[in-house]
């Protein structure tokens, strides 16, 4: 088990948000009146993936898991094999608190322009049985027609240490280290800026085996 597999997000305050507007962003896609078909974009790391998981086992309920399932469009590729996807997913849609089935599709821009063009109909013929987010590190290659189908969440990553104090605190717990608030945020300060959440995880990760090497050591 990894640092990501051993520190999972689980609830709200997991999350790690860069900047209030994107919590009240979504804090609202969190709400079954108010969710839209919605796309996260940004650079590696920054938890566009973790946020659709996150929301859309919340909108769907812990008893209806298998009414989410995450597809990855740039491994797909081709035009029948991410409409087939689409088209063949069913869940138990109305059954869950939601009233459909949530489809993620990863890599959004990596469908080739045929592609998209097809998902494009899809869209809107299945959105009343699936809702869809989406993900990309690209927006620009996704063609305008899709584009204009999503609200868009545009994440950067932090380059705030102070909004990493409370999680890094959990996850250095979790992993057995005590760090007082003061320690945390010099780590912190030295990591965070400009780094992905998936960089300060590893770099946590790292800071925990040597302290826990050095205190075996000593
Ligand atoms: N905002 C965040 N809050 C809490 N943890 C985060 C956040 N961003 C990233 N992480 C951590 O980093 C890991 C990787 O994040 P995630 O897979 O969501 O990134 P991503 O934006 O989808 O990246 P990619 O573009 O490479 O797919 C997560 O499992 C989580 O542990
Ligand atoms: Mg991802």
């Amino acid at each position: 088990m990894d640092i990501f597999e051993r520190n999972p997000i689980m609830h709200f305050n997991d999350i790690v948000f860069e900047s209030d507007d994107v919590k009240r962003s979504v804090g609202r896609l969190l709400d079954p009146n108010f969710v839209t078909r919605t796309l996260f974009s940004g650079p590696p790391g920054v938890g566009k993936t973790t946020l659709c998981q996150y929301i859309a086992q919340q909108l769907v309920g812990a008893r209806h898991k298998p009414d989410v399932k995450s597809i990855n469009v740039s491994n797909l590729k081709s035009r029948s094999a991410i409409c087939g996807e689409i088209e063949n997913f069913r869940g138990f849609g109305a059954l869950n608190p939601l009233g459909k089935a949530v489809m993620i599709l990863e890599e959004l821009d990596g469908a080739d322009a045929s592609a998209q063009l097809g998902m494009k109909a899809l869209l809107d013929e299945h959105s009343d049985r699936l809702l869809f987010l989406a993900t990309t590190n690209n927006p620009h290659n996704i063609i305008a027609p899709i584009r204009d189908r999503f609200d868009e969440v545009a994440l950067l990553g932090t380059d705030e240490p102070n909004r990493w104090l409370s999680r890094a605190q959990q996850v250095l717990t979790n992993e057995g280290i005590n760090l007082d608030d003061e320690q945390c945020l010099l780590l912190l300060d030295q990591h965070a800026h400009g780094l992905s959440g998936r960089k300060i995880m590893r770099k946590l990760d790292e800071y925990a085996f040597l302290a826990k090497s050095n205190a075996a050591g000593s």
